[in-house]
């Protein structure tokens, strides 16, 4: 799959603060000229974000829960990411693939060789240009999750759900550092803001 514009993911289990990010990063691309999107996951076109709905609240099966995440993933991508990516447009997204490999592998418990099967299917080779992983001790994420509004189903998870998702996205990152970039969320926003600048401008 060619595109011209790139394609960024944040990630980091709840309560690591990628979402402050997300608009830095937008704002820092819009100011370099580029066209820029921001969007989610699971969710961001109309089906996607119904079937959020579902996923964050409906009680389901582990496997129901990931075959849904690709369903939605597969909108996403047909939808809006390729064609937005083809038009020159970048695109930021709070989570993406690395999410299932961390959540439902590491957390739930399932096979990697059925993500990657999926992702095969749904993304034929098509991987972020920039992935950036917030990282957090359990603890301190556990306090940030605390503190914010109503726990949705996978917040609600145990202290030991995050820690294995922690370790799942870790070890992505150790798989493939050249695309994952692992950033210690305990640092302020503003230190964050100026590493996230340099990892930018190596891409842009
Ligand atoms: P999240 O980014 O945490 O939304 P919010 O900041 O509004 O709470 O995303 C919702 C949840 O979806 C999050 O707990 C992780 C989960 N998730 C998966 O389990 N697998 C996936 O593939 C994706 C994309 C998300």
């Amino acid at each position: 799959m060619t595109a011209s514009g790139k394609f960024i993911t944040l990630e980091g289990v709840d309560g690591a603060g990628k979402s402050t990010h997300l608009d830095f990063v937008a704002d820092w691309l819009r100011r370099q000229g580029h066209e820029v999107i921001i969007t989610r996951e699971p969710g961001g076109t109309p089906l996607g974000e119904t079937l959020r709905e579902l996923l964050l609240h409906q009680e389901m099966d582990a496997d129901t829960e990931l075959l849904l995440m690709f369903a939605a993933r597969q909108e996403h991508l047909a939808r809006l990411i390729l064609p937005a990516l083809a038009r020159g447009a970048w695109v930021v997204s709070d989570r993406f693939t690395d999410a299932s490999y961390a959540y439902q592998c590491g957390g739930r418990g399932i096979a990697a060789e059925r993500v990657a099967a999926l992702e095969a299917w749904v993304q034929r080779g098509f991987q972020p240009g920039l992935t950036l992983l917030f990282d957090v001790p359990p603890a301190v994420a556990e306090a940030r999750r605390s503190a914010a509004r109503t726990a949705d189903r996978f917040e609600r998870e145990a202290d030991s759900f995050f820690s294995r998702v922690r370790t799942a996205y870790l070890e992505r990152a150790q798989a493939d550092p050249g695309r994952i970039r692992v950033l210690d969320a305990r640092h302020s926003i503003a230190e964050l803001q100026a590493e996230i600048g340099q990892l930018l401008q190596e891409l842009a």
